[in-house]
């Protein structure tokens, strides 16, 4: 690490910190083997689908509706990138911090490893793909993965498309999830991290943007630059797991 004071300083911070908003996104699981979706190895870099479409419009809401089997068979693309995947060592110390501070973790990640790892407070505002739900009659069911699964998956009682719950291009957040943040956030929080995203959706810029202009600390942790970096207080451009672990050393 080239900038040893910054870490102390900041590691200092996350020391004696009692609660804090961590934002994660596809970098952290990028570290357990998963692509991220822009950038080095991004399944989005093509930015078309054989179809010629943009990808952010065939993993969207609308062509969900039209051609479920258009979006679905990149729902199976990102389903296999993920299957199998452990939690990297970030995810395992961002659980750890538990131990000595409240953590709540927004995750955009739909890959469920901050829970597999043993967080308890997270708020994946994006759901997550092993949940699936019936566009018909609203049943519900939880699956490993989506292997055997036809393309696109009908419900056994009304015939109805199945989805995944997550949120496709174009469509609500869930309520549910967005009160929920919104009653962590009343509590406040001591420090804001944000790990190995591209911050492009306001929801997620917004509560590093909002500490920053209200002289709480703020740390990012991504090896690029993003929109946020210029108003951080500490920025580290390195790994997830190896800036983590020099933070959370004791
Ligand atoms: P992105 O793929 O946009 O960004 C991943 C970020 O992680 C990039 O800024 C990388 O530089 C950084 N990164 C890569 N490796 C890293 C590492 N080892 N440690 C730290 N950072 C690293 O992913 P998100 O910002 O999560 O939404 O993307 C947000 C949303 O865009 C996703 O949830 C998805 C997508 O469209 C939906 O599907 C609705």
């Amino acid at each position: 690490m080239d900038n040893p004071d910054q870490l102390k300083e900041a590691a200092k911070l996350v020391q004696d910190s009692r609660r804090i908003l961590v934002i994660t996104g596809a970098g952290i699981s990028a570290e357990a083997g998963l692509p991220t979706y822009r950038g080095v190895g991004g399944l989005y870099n093509d930015g078309r689908t054989h179809e010629g479409m943009a990808i952010e419009d065939a993993l969207s809401g609308e062509t969900f509706e039209e051609r479920p089997d258009l979006t679905w068979r990149y729902l199976t693309q990102i389903e296999a990138a993920c299957r199998g995947t452990r939690p990297s060592r970030a995810h395992q110390i961002l659980a750890e911090l538990e131990r000595s501070s409240e953590v709540v973790i927004l995750t955009q990640n739909v890959d469920g490893l901050h829970t597999l790892a043993g967080s308890t407070n997270v708020i994946d505002i994006h759901g997550d793909y092993r949940d699936l739900r019936c566009t018909g009659c609203g049943a519900t069911q939880r699956v490993e993965d989506y292997a055997g699964l036809q393309v696109p998956p009908r419900c056994e009682k009304c015939q109805g498309v199945i989805r995944p719950e997550v949120v496709l291009f174009g469509e609500m957040l869930p309520m549910r999830k967005l009160d929920k943040l919104a009653q962590e956030s009343r509590k406040g929080f001591d420090l804001y991290l944000s790990i190995g995203t591209s911050s492009l959706f306001p929801y997620i810029a917004g509560p590093m943007l909002y500490a920053a202009n209200n002289g709480k600390p703020t740390i990012e942790i991504n090896p690029v630059e993003t929109t946020i970096s210029p108003f951080m207080r500490f920025r580290f451009a390195q790994k997830a797991g190896e800036v983590l672990e020099q933070l959370t050393r004791r």
